[in-house]
């Protein structure tokens, strides 16, 4: 059997959109740049993808979680230097007026848009927060800005969780949710979006702690990703250099992904000092420092270590691993398959009846929904088994399920293996067992 893995970007597209993981938004309007929808089964592979972050960072007595809201005081992006610093130098054709970003074009080439030379602009800083009004005042007063990062709300969150949990030193606040960035070259599908989805966790501790914990957050988090099923050669780790590192902070490594467009940050894990709550003790007035039982009732300002992730890049991460064509070209045995790990298969197992028939249907229906309480399961009885059975390997469906006429004798049923495409008859009463060995996590 011949396997080869994705090529390229638009099989992933295509595959999305024919089997519901991600349409793209405002579709009958024309799609709207860089916004996209997860459909039934992209929601379902990207809440386990959310809940298995959740529970690996929070299943623990050092951290806890927080959900803080999307709007926040204008003032804490001055403090976070995003209103002053989250620029990117970008540069308009004269001609066309299509916007590059200057460090991803060269402007001595004609404009890749519409060919005319020598026309580029000189750079602008162009800031990436989206801004809004909040209230019924539209002034410069009643701006507010979409977090163009979760992180901000862990920050200004830092004493009300430490007082109110009883925190002590080294603990950590995990976040997930929505931010807006307003890129000026996004793309590569779900890679690079305005509306995204980050989960962050921010670990605060005693200064001088930081590089040990930082070891081992970049450990759990490797494994992480290693435990989602992706295969060890298509990620590696790329360091900040000394000219690469933010002001702020005293040490930074990505974990990158072999996309199908190439090699991509997925996670940053970064030592951010104690940059963002003394920012915010400045900007605010208030002390955020910390009063250390432990060591005679010293006073400081927590040094914090921060791993974030892109729940939408995991997603891609997670899809682009999963998918492999077998047998091209072969025919009936060509055959694409989502190579799901178990825990993350948006669908778990499928129940199909080997023929539309009513005796055969009871059967498949009462095991349906005997399983469905307990996994995510889909039940098709329309067209061929063999098309039912390729349908269920493109969506990464790890078992189906067959009611046959034998069923109705020996109360058995055909399960099949979505990856070996074995399959064995085992007893319907013998069907939740089989489910629970080999969704075992
Ligand atoms: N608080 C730190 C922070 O926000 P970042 O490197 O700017 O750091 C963290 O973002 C992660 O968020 C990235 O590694 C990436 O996975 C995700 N991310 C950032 N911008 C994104 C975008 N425009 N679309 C999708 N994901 C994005």
């Amino acid at each position: 059997m011949s396997e080869s893995n994705l090529k390229s970007m638009a099989d992933l597209v295509s595959l999305s959109k024919r089997r519901g993981f991600v349409f793209q938004s405002s579709e009958v309007y024309g799609g709207l740049s860089s916004c996209y929808d997860y459909g039934p089964l992209g929601v379902e592979l990207k809440n386990n993808i959310k809940n298995r972050w959740w529970k690996t960072m929070t299943l623990r007595e050092d951290v806890v979680g927080i959900d803080a809201s999307i709007f926040m005081h204008p003032q804490v992006w001055k403090a976070s230097g995003h209103v002053d610093g989250f620029n990117d130098p970008m540069v308009d054709c004269k001609q066309c007026k299509s916007r590059y970003r200057a460090d991803q074009i060269d402007t001595s080439k004609p404009c890749p848009a519409c060919g005319s030379k020598d026309t580029f602009t000189e750079p602008r800083d162009f800031n990436l927060m989206f801004k809004t009004q909040m209230g019924p005042v539209e002034d410069s007063s009643s701006t507010v800005y979409m977090r163009p990062e979760t992180a901000q709300g862990i920050f200004v969150n830092f004493l009300n969780v430490q007082s109110t949990m009883r925190m002590k030193l080294p603990f950590g606040i995990a976040q997930i949710g929505k931010a807006f960035r307003n890129e000026i070259t996004p793309g590569n599908f779900v890679f690079r979006m305005r509306e995204f989805e980050q989960m962050e966790m921010q670990y605060f501790l005693k200064p001088g702690t930081q590089m040990e914990s930082f070891e081992k957050w970049r450990e759990i988090r490797w494994q992480w990703h290693i435990d989602n099923g992706l295969r060890a050669d298509r990620i590696r780790w790329k360091q900040h250099g000394p000219d690469e590192l933010a002001h702020y902070a005293d040490a930074a490594w990505d974990i990158e992904y072999q996309f199908a467009h190439g090699w991509g940050e997925m996670e940053g894990i970064h030592s951010r000092t104690d940059f963002d709550l003394t920012q915010h003790e400045k900007f605010s007035g208030k002390s955020l420092s910390y009063v250390d039982q432990m060591d005679g009732n010293k006073k400081y300002v927590p040094y914090v270590v921060e791993t974030s992730v892109g729940a939408d890049r995991c997603f891609l991460a997670v899809m682009s691993d999963a998918y492999r064509l077998e047998n091209e070209g072969q025919g009936d045995s060509e055959r694409v398959v989502m190579k799901f790990h178990p825990k993350l298969a948006p669908v778990k197992t499928a129940i199909l009846p080997l023929m539309k028939k009513p005796e055969l249907e009871d059967v498949a229906r009462k095991l349906y929904d005997d399983v469905s309480s307990d996994y995510m399961s889909e039940y098709d009885v329309s067209g061929s088994i063999g098309k039912r059975y390729r349908r269920q390997d493109e969506i990464g469906t790890p078992f189906c399920m067959t009611v046959d006429y034998d069923s109705l004798t020996d109360q058995s049923v055909t399960i099949r293996d979505r990856d070996t495409m074995k399959q064995e008859r085992i007893n319907v009463s013998q069907v939740k067992n089989y489910l629970k060995d080999h969704f075992k996590f």
